[in-house]
């Protein structure tokens, strides 16, 4: 997976991706960053990137020459390293912004089958948007709030999308097994020692009896789910047994509540 960021902070970007297992990922080689600074390509003396917005309001907006010359320079970069003919299709461009479409795991897992992904960060009251319309092929936003910039919300995303570049994890599986598997969220875990302040490590799982630790933590993903995410259910993968056992879950509940 390589990686190319657009960006007024490069540093920033650079400091979270050399850190814990995106710095392993890189070190070994399976995952590169090339960040490229915006104000690197400004033509104004000054260095400048930002003008005031036609039509008035609050605010800079970053010009559209700066960000066109910065993504030309990424695009000339990948073309280079990949000679005509062997890449069918250009490159993913994504914008961070908060009027993208919501990112989820899913996005995550069709990021990840590409082999460059580049990402602009936005600064200000936004980007000019005949830059956006040239360049940008996907909006993508980390939620329903404002950030001061993109940079943030690209680490987040290239957090989620490098832990299923195979290798990144130490164990293959576990990216398979965790969170939004099947989409239900993850069982509760526990370590040593098995009594912590009067609280005790659930028999189950000290019992040896793998089948009903699997079913146990299946339970207690669908609980979890029922209880923060219900959103989640219509779309979670569910045996015979476990929808009843959520059927069940829902009567009990709508019992408490009578
Ligand atoms: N830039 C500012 N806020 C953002 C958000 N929530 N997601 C993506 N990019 C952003």
């Amino acid at each position: 997976m390589n990686y190319h960021v657009m960006t007024l902070f490069p540093e920033m970007i650079e400091q979270v991706m050399g850190t814990s297992i995106m710095g392993r990922a890189t070190e070994k080689g399976l995952i590169t960053l090339n960040t490229v600074n915006i104000r690197d390509f400004s033509e104004n003396k000054h260095n400048r990137v930002d003008d005031y917005p036609y039509g008035g309001g609050a605010g800079m907006v970053m010009a559209a020459g700066p960000v066109y010359r910065t993504w030309k320079h990424v695009m000339e970069g990948i073309k280079a390293r990949n000679p005509e003919g062997t890449k069918e299709k250009a490159p993913r461009v994504i914008y961070l912004t908060p009027q993208g479409k919501v990112f989820n795991q899913k996005m995550a897992e069709e990021f990840a089958k590409e082999e460059d992904l580049v990402f602009l960060c936005g600064h200000y009251e936004g980007i000019d948007e005949r830059a956006l319309e040239l360049c940008v092929t996907d909006f993508v936003s980390i939620g329903d709030y404002v950030l001061t910039g993109g940079e943030l919300p690209v680490c987040v995303m290239m957090d989620a999308i490098s832990r299923l570049v195979p290798g990144v994890l130490n164990n293959e599986d576990s990216a398979e097994f965790e969170s939004l598997q099947d989409n239900l969220l993850e069982y509760p875990q526990y370590t040593r020692p098995v009594s912590f302040m009067d609280k005790e490590v659930p028999d189950v799982l000290l019992s040896g009896h793998h089948a009903n630790i699997e079913k146990w933590r299946r339970e207690q993903s669908i609980i979890r789910t029922y209880k923060n995410r219900p959103d989640l259910l219509p779309d979670a993968v569910l045996s015979k047994k476990e929808k009843q056992f959520l059927d069940k879950l829902i009567q009990s509940e709508g019992k408490n509540e009578e």
